[in-house]
């Protein structure tokens, strides 16, 4: 496929035009744990490379290879490796590059689970994690000091903080160290963090990529050395991707670019909107010319996605009383899903924080984090309307 070739073409595509076997146009779902071989060296073979095939469903087959495969492809690196979810991923990623003694730098707004891991777990591992505020100045003051690992979200999960990648891949890089993107909120339609320097683009396909909230799975994207390097680790440890949601993230990732786009443009008008309600206190949201990453964001991503957060004037009280008066957005953890789906950051992204550990992160509780779904906007607004009115 040209180089030229759109990112919803690519979404489509893989290149084959349907299956070799079946002739099928889908990719069929290859339901099995083990393949058979007619002798030992053809066994040997496909375990040398030298042959295609797969031997074993936890280090390989044919479904999640063509996800990570179209991965590769959409986020512009030579290679993939799919995981079950996308903290098996984050996880995977983080303990195969990283050994007792290396420092990481991470910030403090990201996906809670994240934060957890470099604010608990890779400690405990005998590695360094210096967890940042979210601002490319103060990650730039750190990574100066030495650094192996940077690692980045952005946008963040919930508060749509905006970093910038090549500002930030280039300082890493100078000191040595491979840069990580969680593209999650963004995705590959949006933004391609390779272009912009980084080495390792990581999703949970749970969310935009799936898009229909029925499966979970987690990939990541890089050269051909980093992802052996993470591939072999995955292996061993045995977060592999089921085949069915392989077909499903397969299946879906046909219409991202549909319903990516979709979403941007939802997004972008219902965050105009909340700015301008009498109930609505501040709006998270990259596409607001107000938001402190608007510049950086133009510049590195193509739209601004399907995902905001607000603060109410009322705080949490107004929170509790609006939340369920919602009659269309489901009250929710998941994002990016064709359904809107909305709740507080207490029990959404940070819900396996504690209170202690959710004031540490500094993510308000009461801060909403709003996923719009491909329903009519106008549908939407009404919905907000009704859930906000008699709340200024
Ligand atoms: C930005 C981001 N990264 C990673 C994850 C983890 O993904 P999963 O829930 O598929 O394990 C999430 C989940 O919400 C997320 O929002």
């Amino acid at each position: 496929m040209s180089d030229k070739t759109g990112h919803s073409t690519r979404a489509v595509h893989l290149g084959a035009s349907a299956d070799a076997n079946t002739r099928a146009v889908t990719t069929p779902v290859v339901q099995a744990a083990a393949y058979a071989f007619p002798d030992l060296d053809t066994w040997r073979a496909v375990l040398a490379g030298e042959l295609d095939g797969d031997i074993y469903g936890r280090n390989s087959h044919p479904t999640e290879r063509q996800f990570g495969e179209r991965m590769a492809l959409l986020e512009g690196t030579a290679a993939a490796v799919t995981y079950s979810t996308g903290m098996a991923a984050v996880t995977g990623t983080l303990l195969a590059l990283l050994w007792p003694g290396d420092r990481a730098v991470a910030t403090r707004d990201a996906y809670g689970a994240t934060y957890l891991l470099f604010s608990q777990i890779l400690p405990s591992f005998g590695i360094e994690c210096v967890v940042v505020d979210t601002t490319d100045d103060a990650i730039r003051a750190v990574v100066e000091d030495g650094c192996d690992l940077l690692y980045l979200e952005t946008p963040t999960n919930p508060t749509l903080k905006i970093l910038d990648i090549e500002l930030l891949a280039g300082d890493a890089h100078e000191a040595g160290a491979k840069v990580v993107v969680d593209n999650t909120f963004a995705t590959p339609i949006n933004q391609n963090p390779a272009e912009l320097g980084a080495d390792l683009i990581l999703h949970s396909g749970t969310k935009f990529l799936c898009g229909h909230g029925d499966a979970m799975a987690g990939v990541v994207c890089g050269d051909a050395e980093d992802i052996a390097r993470l591939y072999r680790y995955r292996e061993l440890t045995g977060p592999a991707l089921d085949p069915h949601s392989a077909f499903l993230m397969l299946r879906s990732l046909k219409t991202l670019g549909l319903r990516v786009e979709r979403q941007n443009a939802t997004a972008a008008t219902i965050a105009a909107y909340l700015s301008e309600h009498a109930a609505v206190k501040r709006v998270h949201y990259p596409g607001l010319d107000s938001h402190p990453g608007h510049q950086v964001a133009r510049r590195q991503m193509r739209g601004f996605g399907g995902v905001l957060s607000f603060e109410l004037r009322g705080g949490a009280e107004a929170v509790e009383r609006a939340l369920p008066r919602l009659r269309l957005a489901n009250l929710a953890a998941n994002l990016g899903q064709v359904e809107t789906t909305v709740g507080p950051a207490s029990l959404t992204s940070h819900i396996e924080l504690s209170a202690e550990e959710r004031a540490a992160s500094g993510v308000p509780d009461h801060l909403v984090r709003y996923a719009v779904g491909i329903e009519d906007v106008a549908d939407l607004m009404d919905d907000l309307d009704h859930a906000l009115d008699g709340l200024d």
